[in-house]
């Protein structure tokens, strides 16, 4: 397939926004920038769209994607039942990096939500999606445009490395500014539940929601043919090729840890950077958890351009933020953890 590049930072921007929302109205898949990840759209009302998206990245099938919307008037269009909950954080935290899985409407594309009766829902704040749905006047489902199990795309060229030749379109835009993909949080259920944690933290959520209970897939591995609330969750996710282990513990211990290892990579720290001998990569202060998310999947990346044999990732602290890049690197690690 010959995937058309759309240019939108160097090229006019308004026929680019256009372009990519003919091509969805046609039954297209296009890649578009968003301010968590780049996402691969699809018209949500659309079963033979949604399904090319499903085999572009390689996605399990059982696996739901989550819906995105410009306007609360979509909200109704694809969701009912609508808690009191959901709309106090729709009104705090969208546009923004906030999903909301809710009761579903049957005019939704039956392989969007794997068969499931409730859907994923989120407004980005991205100018740049909400544009191309606003274009499109189309819901748009959109996983994460990587090939699935591989780091989550935060810039175009990450796109193009993964997805080129597989996609009608790539919207060529800016990098992502948060890095991570949005949280996740079960609102149809009784109590709520994070399933994936994400810029929009726990700690944030529970002022609205008190009761709100963390799925244990966030933090543990799923045990072989255990029901999970989230599939996605199921998954080895954001894995290097190299094989990555995840080390918790003080700065002193996993500087000696890694300074041990042969044919090993460090991925540290900014304040550990200069007191490690070795191949190594730094990826934020230990304290400035934006910067960690915001770098990590891109570091997931380059780890295979180091060509060593194992990775040794220093894990951040579980609080805010953290427990976002937290879930995201011990999935990178298979569930590896060296705790010092
Ligand atoms: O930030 C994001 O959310 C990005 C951008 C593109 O918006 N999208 C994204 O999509 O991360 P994806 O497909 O990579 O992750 C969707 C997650 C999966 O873990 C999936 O299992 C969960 O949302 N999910 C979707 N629909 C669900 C549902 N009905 N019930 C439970 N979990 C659901
Ligand atoms: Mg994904």
């Amino acid at each position: 397939m010959n995937t058309e590049k759309i240019d939108i930072i160097s090229g006019d921007r308004q026929i680019g926004i256009n372009k990519a929302a003919d091509i969805l109205k046609h039954g297209g898949i296009v890649a578009v920038p968003t301010e968590t990840v780049y996402g691969l759209a699809a018209s949500a009302f659309d079963d033979e769209a949604i399904k090319k998206v499903f085999i572009a990245k390689g996605r399990p099938q059982n696996n739901p994607l989550i819906v995105h919307i410009d306007d609360m008037k979509m909200l109704d269009a694809v969701a009912y039942d609508i808690p009191d909950t959901a709309k106090a954080l729709a009104k705090r935290f969208w546009p923004g990096p906030l999903t909301m899985v809710l009761k579903k409407r049957d005019n939704i594309a039956k392989s969007v939500s794997a068969g499931l009766d409730t859907v994923a829902v989120r407004m980005p704040s991205s100018k740049d999606a909400r544009d191309i749905i606003s274009a499109s006047g189309l819901p748009l489902a959109a996983p994460s445009a990587n090939i699935s199990g591989s780091p989550s795309p935060t810039t175009a060229k990450h796109v193009i490395s993964d997805l080129d030749g597989r996609v009608d379109a790539i919207v060529l835009g800016d990098d992502c500014t948060v890095g991570v993909e949005s949280t996740v949080v079960a609102l149809f259920c009784t109590p709520p539940r994070l399933l994936r944690p994400g810029a929009v933290t726990a700690e944030q959520l529970r002022e609205t929601l008190p009761d709100l209970v963390i799925d244990k897939a966030v933090l543990n591995e799923p045990k072989k043919g255990e029901a999970v609330a989230s599939p996605g969750m199921l998954y080895k996710h954001y894995a290097p090729k190299t094989e990555t282990f995840l080390v918790e513990g003080e700065s002193d211990k996993f500087i000696n840890l890694v300074s041990s290892k042969e044919n090993a990579a460090a991925i540290c720290f900014d304040e550990e950077f200069d007191k490690i001998p070795g191949k190594k990569i730094k990826y934020g202060k230990s304290t400035d958890k934006k910067a960690l998310a915001k770098n990590l999947f891109s570091v997931l990346r380059e780890v295979d351009t180091l060509k060593v044999n194992g990775v040794y990732i220093h894990a951040p602290e579980k609080s805010g933020m953290g427990l976002a890049v937290y879930n995201r690197l011990i999935r990178a690690a298979g569930f590896k953890v060296i705790k010092l």
